[in-house]
């Protein structure tokens, strides 16, 4: 397949990240989440107001201002993203104590109802459940009601389109999108509306962050996002990139990329880790064969008639629309002025 191209912008998503022209198709961002605390220093820098809102103990008053904040994201998105493209925007929900009281705030309605406002629909979503790395988050004392320690917990993955249906009308793009066909056991996984067996990630910034910690998604989360809501070849947009993860599975899948960070020095460090990161997952690809294979053996034990073969790698698959599939191999990664890659793949 044809190389890909990879940005990385230092820029403020809330104002210069979008422009119309860019042409994105879809978007897969996880924002800074109002009301943890790690996030209080930025939303205030944003607005002063939120600080004293948190100071006064007005939690619902610092909430609500921090949406403000991102609503304009949402708004900005809306106008980037072509007609038919999609969004999805990976949020956990808050608990915190403010002044004297205890709250969950709840990120995801707020999300939700910021971007209707902005023009997009909704569409089903995704629980991703894990395991918890906030014990207290029930109030949690031990084996007394009404709290106690949770062991699980979940993020939602907000899926949204901008109007109607996607319209494949070139042959070029019909043929992009037989490419870019996933296997139907991964179907079955991927379009279900939980999620589970996906650990959270913790990556350490050093210093080059002020906060320390980036607070990344898995690298499976943005891969599997980009390979079920966007076709190869398509530009896939992160407002919020932090070390770049989406823009290391948009690469590895064959997709185009744009991340916007705020912060300079996590931007460098996305920036100069993206070609290492790249490269690591370059087996990507060959793992999901692999899978499929041992899924087919354990299917042909257990006496399933497969159908169809694919034409590309020739094994069985279930449905004619995984014929043509062609998954890609990143062969290298070559800057290209500043901030800007481009992967090349194996034919
Ligand atoms: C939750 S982290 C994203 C982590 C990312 N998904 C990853 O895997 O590394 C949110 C990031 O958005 C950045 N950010 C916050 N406000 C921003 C803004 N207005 N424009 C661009 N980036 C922003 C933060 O500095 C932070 O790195």
């Amino acid at each position: 397949m044809e190389g890909t191209r990879h940005v990385v912008l230092n820029a403020d998503s809330r104002q210069t990240a979008c422009s119309p022209e860019c042409s994105i198709d879809l978007v897969v961002t996880s924002p800074p989440y109002p009301m943890i605390e790690m996030w209080d220093s930025l939303f205030s820098q944003l607005n002063s107001s939120i600080r004293a809102r948190l100071s006064e103990g007005n939690g619902n008053g610092a909430f609500e201002l921090m949406h403000r904040e991102l609503d304009r994201v949402w708004a900005n998105l809306f106008v980037t993203l072509r007609k038919g493209g999609m969004a999805c925007i990976v949020v956990g929900d808050a608990v915190r104590k403010v002044g004297n009281d205890f709250a969950m705030y709840s990120n995801q309605s707020r999300i939700v109802s910021g971007c209707l406002s902005a023009g997009f629909t909704l569409l089903p979503g995704i629980i991703w459940t894990k395991e918890t790395n906030k014990p207290n988050k029930f109030m949690g004392s031990g084996m007394l009601p009404p709290s106690a320690y949770p062991t699980l917990e979940h993020e939602h993955i907000i899926v949204l389109r901008k109007g109607g249906s996607r319209i494949f009308g070139s042959q070029e793009e019909k043929l992009r999108r037989r490419s870019s066909a996933f296997f139907w056991e991964e179907r079955n996984i991927w379009f279900s509306d939980q999620w589970t067996g996906i650990k959270g990630e913790r990556q350490s910034a050093g210093d080059r962050s002020p906060r320390g910690r980036t607070a990344s998604f898995p690298f499976e989360i943005a891969a599997r996002l980009v390979n079920m809501f966007s076709i190869q070849g398509d530009n896939v947009l992160d407002p919020f990139l932090g070390l770049g993860t989406t823009s290391v599975a948009a690469a590895v899948c064959g997709r185009n990329s744009i991340g916007c960070e705020v912060e300079t020095g996590l931007c460098s460090l996305a920036s100069e880790r993206f070609s290492g990161n790249v490269m690591a997952r370059a087996g990507h690809a060959s793992e999901r064969l692999r899978a499929h294979t041992e899924y087919v053996g354990e299917c042909l034990a257990a006496g399933k008639v497969f159908g169809h073969t694919s034409h590309v790698y020739s094994v069985p698959v279930t449905t004619s629309q995984e014929t043509d599939m062609h998954l890609p191999v990143p062969a290298s990664v070559r800057p290209e002025g500043e901030n800007t890659y481009r992967i090349s793949y194996e034919d």
